[in-house]
């Protein structure tokens, strides 16, 4: 809890810390978090503050030198300045400038011991496979290239040969697509930039999920669109407030995430889309389905938003990162015939095509997916359960369900905003995502994502270490 009273601050010797070391301290805040230039100068210093690398009474450096040696306008960092003082985390008086103000920040960072245990930092905040796995054929000969078209290697749509075994997986999954109605991309975030910039203009107002894939909300940002929030419930998006939504906001473009979330590790129901698809039909929606978690339902996979719907217009988008590889950068959208044509302008005005090699990998994986993802579902269920069981033992006092799809738990911290937490614990060479990262409205948030398909001694490293964390957290 912040005080807002400067006399509170007497006590504290003023720090005065020079502009340069100052912004060293933040460096690289500019490319972190999301939201716009203002919102991201304030995370860096809220970071500052809350994890005690500022401490009360530290004098915040005056705007115009910080301006200068940020190279961001004044207004940027009085827009910065105003949102800390707003949430009362910085004081400014006339006279003795800014400080920080009396707030509860982290406790004392950990023992030389911790700090040395924590060297090896354990990463829990990616939850994506770690390697290529085996089982593939990865090798490619100059003859295997030759044999594709076009041979000069430049396709802004994609191979036919990977073109027509990503349309027979979609009808494979109730999604009526043809060969020319898919394009490859980069990956599921390059598809989704393709059809934001599509469809998407400067001041637009875009439905999304209250917790999503902190991509979408860069894509948005970077477009100059406003994120409009629907809640989520256990089972997934809330049809209730969906509707709400669609009703009182001025925008028929939804971008979600429907067969599994992320972060929340939410497979949803099929009764569940199926409510979700008879809204989005009533209310003539477009919808841009990012579905790069589908294949990693735990249990099966349904049929998904893009089966189900009947008028809406579903751009369905597909990915090998979270069921294959990430390095792959293979993925894939279908749209319907009158869109495929401005999204495939869209797109090769962006870049000239996906490499060829990719392409050609993608085309051995796919006919052997399923059989891959029978072993890769069983996994990720079991490193989820490991998890849960873990981190109900190591803390009682979190919420935490046994998620359902993904490669993460989501835990509900006892606290309001957990981000100060994930930095002070990676003090402890442990690394998480806080909720605040990908929660549209964002505000505090009391959760951590924790990915859990690291291996089993990497995922119990991982939490001994959180747990570690917390103690001294708590004791401080
Ligand atoms: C929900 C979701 N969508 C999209 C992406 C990006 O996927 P890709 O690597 O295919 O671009 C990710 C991966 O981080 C994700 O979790």
């Amino acid at each position: 809890m912040a005080c807002a009273d400067t006399d509170h601050l007497a006590m504290y010797p003023v720090v005065q810390l020079d502009t340069t070391i100052f912004c060293a301290h933040i460096d690289g805040w500019a490319e972190a978090g999301h939201g716009p230039l203002p919102r991201r100068l304030a995370a860096a210093v809220r970071t500052l503050i809350v994890s005690g690398a500022l401490p009360p009474g530290a004098a915040i450096p005056a705007e115009r030198g910080l301006a200068a040696a940020l190279s961001v306008s004044r207004p940027t960092v009085s827009a910065a300045l105003d949102e800390l003082r707003a949430e009362q985390l910085i004081i400014s008086r006339q006279g003795s400038g800014t400080r920080v103000a009396e707030v509860d920040v982290a406790p004392a960072g950990p023992t030389l011991v911790e700090r040395a245990l924590g060297s090896a930092t354990v990463n829990l905040a990616a939850p994506v496979a770690q390697r290529l796995p085996a089982g593939f054929d990865w090798a490619i000969s100059p003859a295997d290239l030759g044999a594709q078209l076009p041979a000069n290697g430049y396709d802004p749509v994609g191979v036919v040969a990977l073109r027509s075994l990503a349309a027979e997986r979609f009808r494979s999954q109730g999604l009526a697509a043809t060969t020319d109605q898919i394009l490859i991309t980069n990956g599921a975030h390059h598809a989704m930039a393709v059809a934001i910039g599509a469809l998407v203009r400067s001041g637009d107002r875009v439905i999304v999920e209250q917790h999503t894939f902190g991509g979408i909300l860069d894509l948005l940002d970077d477009r100059g669109a406003v994120a409009v929030p629907v809640p989520r419930d256990s089972a997934g998006i809330v049809p209730s407030e969906l509707d709400r939504r669609l009703a009182t906001e001025p925008t028929s473009i939804a971008v979600l995430l429907p067969t599994v979330n992320s972060p929340t590790g939410v497979a949803t129901p099929a009764g569940r889309l199926d409510e979700l698809a008879e809204i989005l039909d009533r209310r003539g929606t477009t919808i841009v389905a990012d579905e790069a978690l589908a294949d990693l339902t735990h249990g099966q996979r349904p049929p998904g938003l893009g089966a189900r719907c009947r008028s809406a217009s579903v751009i369905t988008i597909e990915s090998l990162s979270k069921s294959v590889w990430g390095g792959l950068r293979v993925g894939w959208l279908t749209a319907r015939p009158e869109l495929f044509d401005t999204l495939a302008r869209q797109r090769a005005r962006r870049d000239l095509g996906t490499a060829i090699t990719s392409q050609l990998l993608a085309q051995r994986v796919l006919p052997a997916l399923d059989d891959h993802l029978v072993a890769r579902r069983h996994n990720l269920a079991a490193a989820a359960t490991l998890a849960t069981r873990l981190l109900h033992e190591r803390f009682p006092d979190w919420g935490v369900e046994l998620p359902s799809g993904g490669a993460m738990v989501w835990a509900t911290l006892p606290l309001a905003d957990a981000t100060g937490f994930a930095t002070y614990a990676r003090q402890f060479g442990v690394a998480t995502l806080p909720g605040s990262a990908v929660n549209t409205s964002r505000g505090a948030d009391p959760h951590l994502r924790i990915a859990t398909d690291v291996g089993d001694d990497v995922l119990r490293d991982g939490i001994d270490r959180l747990d570690r964390a917390w103690a001294a957290w708590r004791s401080a």
